[in-house]
C-alpha cells in the first residue's frame, strides 16, 4: 500500500496524501473515507487538504466556509459556472428528449451549423463527444489516421483521460497504469526560470534545458510500422 502511494505521488506531486487523512477537520475526513470506500482508487483528490466546492458562477468556486476562489485549475467548464446560457439550453434538451445521433434531430445539426460557422472552412465537418476522455481518444484516431505514425509525446504528469488508449498516454495515472511503447514524456517548461523580460527565444531555451530534448530523426521506431515494431529504445535524445 505504502509503495503503491509512493509510486503515485511521485507520479503526480500535488495528490493528497491519505497518511496524513486524520489531520482534517472531521467533515472533510469523513466524506473522504466515504469517498474512498465507494470510488475506485483511480479518483485521486488534489492538495494537502482538499478542497470541497459547493458552487461556482462565473470564474469562481465557493467552498463550503464560503470561501470565495479564483477558478484557474479546474478545467471542466468552459464558458463559467453556472452560465445562464448553458443552463437553459442543457435544461430544455434534458426536459425535451435524451437520444443518440443514429436518430434525426434539428438541434444537432442546428448546432453543427452554428459551431462550424466560427471555424476556417477546412474544419468543415463535427464529431461529438460526451467527454474529454473521448474526444482525446478520437483526436489520436484522426491523428493516427492523418499521419499515419504511432508517436506520442506528453509532459510527465498529464492527464488525458481513463479510456484505454489515452490511459496509455497518462502519466499521471500511476504504474498501475503503462504507458504505451509508442509514448515518450518531457518535462513541462518551468515559468520560474525566465527572467522577466526575455524573449521567445530565451522561452525555448528554458523549455529545452529543463528537459531532456527529444530529437526525432527519420523515422523513429515507433512510427509508421505500429506499435509491433517498438524495441523500448527511445527516439534521440540529447541532455542539453
Ligand atoms: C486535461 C484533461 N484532459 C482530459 C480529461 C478527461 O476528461 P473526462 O473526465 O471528461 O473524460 C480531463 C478531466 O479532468 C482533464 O483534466
Amino acid at each position: 500500500m505504502t509503495s503503491t502511494l509512493s509510486r503515485a505521488l511521485a507520479s503526480y506531486p500535488n495528490r493528497f496524501d491519505p497518511a496524513v487523512l486524520d489531520a482534517l477537520p472531521g467533515r472533510l475526513q469523513d466524506t473522504i473515507r466515504r469517498r474512498s470506500e465507494v470510488l475506485g482508487p483511480g479518483y485521486t483528490l488534489i492538495y494537502r487538504t482538499p478542497v470541497e466546492f459547493v458552487s461556482g458562477h462565473g470564474a469562481h468556486l465557493i467552498d463550503r466556509d464560503g470561501n470565495d476562489y479564483l477558478d484557474a485549475y479546474n478545467n471542466v467548464p468552459c464558458v463559467g459556472h453556472a452560465h445562464p446560457h448553458v443552463v437553459e439550453a442543457v435544461t430544455r434538451q434534458m426536459s425535451a428528449v435524451n437520444i443518440n445521433t443514429r436518430y434525426v434531430q434539428d438541434s444537432l445539426v442546428d448546432y453543427a451549423e452554428r459551431l462550424l460557422a466560427t471555424f476556417p472552412s477546412e474544419l468543415s465537418k463535427l464529431s461529438v463527444a460526451c467527454s474529454g476522455s473521448e474526444a482525446n481518444d478520437l483526436a489520436m484516431r484522426v491523428a493516427r489516421f492523418h499521419t499515419g505514425a504511432e508517436g506520442i509525446i506528453v509532459t510527465r504528469w498529464a492527464y488525458h483521460g481513463i479510456t484505454r488508449e489515452v490511459a496509455s498516454f497518462s502519466p499521471t495515472l500511476g504504474t498501475g497504469s503503462p504507458l504505451g511503447p509508442n509514448v515518450r514524456l518531457i518535462d513541462p517548461p518551468d515559468p520560474r526560470l525566465v527572467a522577466p523580460g526575455s524573449t521567445l527565444a530565451d522561452r525555448r531555451c528554458v523549455a529545452r534545458s529543463t528537459t531532456w530534448s527529444v530529437t526525432v530523426t527519420g523515422s523513429p521506431p515507433w512510427s509508421r510500422t505500429g506499435r509491433t515494431a517498438a524495441t523500448g529504445s527511445s527516439p534521440t535524445r540529447s541532455a542539453t
